[in-house]
């Protein structure tokens, strides 16, 4: 356990109504240990940022404008102790590489604290922000969805991921709200399995009907018969190349080829528009343990190595819309987005 970290269990069937992905309270950011779900709510908090930097790094709390979120409480943690801003926003930016959102965050913090803005309010307004632009995404994305579509989405890109509401679960939020009947797949997510854990926990807290899949059965249920993909994203190239949850590009080939819409929901946070194209996107590589073991049991033969690539990178031609809290853009109007 990490210093300053307390556990408090959630004893809660009906899932987390009253609580966010991440929060501040009491001097501390508190978040859903995301790797104990679907067994247990449990609620972790911290008063050191480099135990919040910490907890991205080991995902604990995950997602790209969930990250985003906490890397903002991190840095209000950094200023309530006065600690060496410069230092703190390189520490906290080195958590993970990928999610635009965690620099993105810092970013913003370090302008809110330059302007003399109180660190708690700087952060909470952040992290607000994020669940209005979630909640716009749900709008828009949610008119996309009709009665009776067969929906997939890949990892977590739900609540969970995004402090509250989501990307990619926000459309299917908002329709089933409207009381449109649907059916989503859900692929499993190898190695975190963050689909099979945490979306159709979510799923399941909301009463959406859906069935877990593994992931490499999209390519059959495609042929079968799938109406949408809809998946969030990472990072999101000025071209429109976009890395997500590893996995993605596959599921996106194969939507092309049966002709099935792929659209990506994210917030304008995720957009980087100095990253000219997917190829200059990094790709986290985590630990091979990740792959070759199940509950800290090796199931892979001793000998053996694994690689582990964290994310893929989806060319923007594979890409049929960008749902942002802006509206819905097809890959060419990326221009507009930036505007
Ligand atoms: O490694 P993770 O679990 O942080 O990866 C998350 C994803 O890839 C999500 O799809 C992405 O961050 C979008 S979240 C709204």
């Amino acid at each position: 356990m990490a210093s300053g970290e307390i556990v408090v269990k959630v004893r809660t069937k009906t899932g987390y109504d009253n609580i966010r992905a991440v929060w501040f309270e009491n001097e501390k950011v508190m978040m859903i240990d995301q790797r104990e779900l679907p067994h247990e709510v449990k609620i972790v908090g911290f008063t050191e940022y480099p135990d919040v930097a910490e907890a991205i790094k080991n995902m604990t709390t995950r997602g790209a404008p969930s990250i985003g979120a906490t890397a903002a409480y991190a840095m209000c943690l950094a200023a309530l102790s006065e600690s060496d801003i410069d230092k703190a926003s390189k520490d906290i930016k080195a958590a993970r590489p990928t999610a635009n959102d965690l620099f993105y965050a810092v970013d913003y913090m370090c302008a809110e604290l330059k302007k003399g803005k109180d660190p708690i309010e700087a952060a909470d307004a952040y992290a607000q922000m994020m669940v209005d632009k979630c909640t716009k995404i749900g709008e828009y994305g949610g008119e996309l969805i009709k009665n009776g579509m067969k929906l997939m989405t890949h990892c977590n890109a739900g609540a969970l991921a995004t402090v509250d509401v989501g990307t990619a679960l926000a459309p299917m939020r908002k329709a089933h709200a409207d009381h449109k009947k649907f059916f989503v797949y859900v692929s499993e997510t190898r190695p975190r399995l963050q689909g099979m854990q945490l979306t159709a926990w979510e799923l399941n807290q909301e009463g959406i009907d859906h069935a877990i899949i593994p992931d490499g059965a999209s390519a059959y249920y495609m042929s079968q018969g799938v109406d949408m993909i809809i998946t969030g994203a990472d990072r999101i190239a000025a071209n429109g190349d976009f890395a997500n949850k590893i996995g993605t590009f596959d599921k996106a080939i194969v939507a092309k080829h049966f002709g099935i819409p792929f659209y990506v929901a994210a917030p304008i946070s995720t957009f980087d528009f100095n990253t000219r194209t997917g190829r200059e996107i990094v790709i986290e590589q985590r630990s091979e343990k990740e792959v070759t073991e199940v509950y800290n049991q090796r199931i892979a033969p001793v000998g053996s190595p694994a690689l582990n690539p964290a994310f893929d990178v989806t060319p923007a031609d594979l890409v049929t819309g960008f749902i942002t809290e802006k509206g819905i853009f097809t890959p060419d109007e990326i221009s507009k987005v930036k505007e």
